[in-house]
């Protein structure tokens, strides 16, 4: 994080410094319009689909009826960019137009489309573009990754996973340990948090793999874990693996297009994850995985398709595999166009907005809504009989833009009325409210809505 500017501050003190300069404090009501003016990425709110008051399902509410929601649920699916449409247009038009030739003609020759995310994913997790591929969906290819990276021996069978795993990541790994004709019980490593903790700790990940590690053929975690935010460290632990002799793959759901990633830098062995959450990509969207490129020329276990045949003799339509390089030699059909059109729809708005600008916003925005729930609910000046307490680690390197809470009182209650006034999150059993202020579209505005809305309830 070279360039980025509040590296040795903390998101509070940058806040109230900033609100000093204006003879203000953090939590009064105009100190958001500060932070949205001085937003550089303000313009890109305009480019998406914010779900409106006087539609959203469930809003019941006394307010103008084309206000905008407060949209807290990127973590969960992304919202649609405006261009999203006019992609999805042109490749019916082609098709509509040129039929059969809608593969080979026009810029985006749809046979081809899937090469035209390289660079925008590249980017997004720290790769060369032939290290990244988009390609079917998240848990498919964390199917096609393991049968490569998952070789169980006589003496190294452990998979190592984090507790309270994602269940697909967690039913893939327990069927590819039976696949493979192993034990689940006596083959599943799961770390855990310590006794009262619920966050990981990277020190105790890495004894573990210090302590078991000539067992373990795979240790696969999250980049960002769903329930409670918390980044990991992916760096320390893939180094820690490999010391061991143990491949290191990730789940990047919750990190892709929310925290910064150098998988290329870091070693990483291979990483999966889908695109409809925090890269705006629609319900159902295209998945994608990288492959470190030092494994381009090792001959691998691998389920092969005709997409993945070298391109220049793929339709010599032969029996004989010629492998594609690297990470293109795991796909298996040839790529779903309008799938990967709305994908690259929300890419452009990416590479455009850039990873710098992001992470400032990110740093500021998370930091304002993590300021003001502490400020309102947890703090003296809490006037409300309920408390809040923030179960996401308070460091900026610790976490992305998720915040995850705990109230004193039933969540269930808490979220009934906030929905009914338009604020839009989840919640996680049996007792967490995920809320996440996304960089690219959210406001200042949206957290002080919020956190306003969240006093007039409790
Ligand atoms: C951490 C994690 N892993 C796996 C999945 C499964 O994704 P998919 O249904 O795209 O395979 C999800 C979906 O939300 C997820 O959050």
């Amino acid at each position: 994080m070279q360039d980025f500017k509040y590296k040795v501050k903390t998101p509070s003190e940058v806040l109230v410094e900033l609100a000093t300069q204006h003879g203000m404090n953090v939590h009064d009501e105009e100190f958001h319009k500060i932070l949205d003016d001085g937003d550089e990425l303000s313009k890109f709110r305009e480019r998406f689909e914010i779900p409106k008051l006087c539609s959203y399902p469930g809003v019941d509410c006394d307010i103008t009826k084309e206000e905008d929601c407060v949209y807290f649920c990127g973590h969960s699916l992304g919202l649609q960019p405006k261009s999203t449409e006019s992609h999805v247009q042109q490749v019916l038009q082609s098709w509509k137009q040129n039929a059969n030739q809608c593969r080979y003609v026009t810029s985006l020759p749809l046979v081809y489309c899937d090469n035209q995310a390289k660079k925008g994913l590249s980017e997004l997790v720290g790769c060369y573009e032939s290290e990244v591929v988009a390609m079917n969906s998240l848990t498919t290819n964390l199917h096609l990754l393991m049968t490569s990276f998952y070789q169980p021996t006589k003496y190294r069978y452990k998979i190592l996973i984090e507790q309270n795993a994602f269940p697909s990541d967690y039913y893939v790994v327990a069927s590819q340990i039976r696949l493979a004709g192993y034990d689940e019980d006596e083959s599943l490593i799961l770390v855990k948090p310590r006794q009262n903790e619920e966050l990981f700790r990277m020190e105790d990940i890495i004894e573990v793999i210090e302590k078991e590690g000539d067992s373990i053929a795979l240790i696969l975690l999250p980049g960002v874990y769903f329930i409670t935010g918390q980044a990991f460290d992916m760096k320390a632990i893939t180094e820690a693996g490999h010391k061991k002799g143990c491949y290191v793959g990730y789940d990047l759901a919750h990190a892709v297009g929310n925290i910064e990633l150098h998988l290329h830098e870091w070693g990483v062995d291979f990483a999966c994850w889908c695109t409809y959450k925090y890269l705006n990509s629609g319900p159902g969207g295209i998945g994608a995985a990288f492959l470190h490129r030092r494994f381009d020329n090792t001959k691998m276990n691998k389920l092969l398709g005709w997409w993945g045949h070298k391109e220049s003799t793929r339709f010599e339509m032969t029996s004989d595999f010629d492998f594609a390089p690297g990470i293109d030699s795991y796909r298996l059909s040839n790529p779903p166009a309008l799938l990967v059109v709305c994908f690259i729809a929300s890419l452009n708005e990416f590479l455009e907005a850039g990873g710098r600008r992001l992470r400032e916003k990110r740093f500021l925005l998370t930091g304002y809504l993590e300021y003001l729930l502490k400020h309102h609910f947890s703090e003296p000046s809490n006037t409300s009989k309920v408390t809040v307490d923030i179960v996401t680690p308070l460091k900026f390197a610790e976490r992305g833009c998720q915040l995850s809470i705990r109230f004193s009182c039933p969540v269930h209650q808490v979220w009934k009325e906030l929905r009914k006034r338009g604020m839009i999150f989840d919640i996680r059993k049996p007792d967490v409210m995920r809320l996440t202020p996304v960089p690219l579209y959210n406001r200042f505005y949206d957290v002080y809505r919020f956190v306003d809305t969240l006093r007039s309830v409790l």
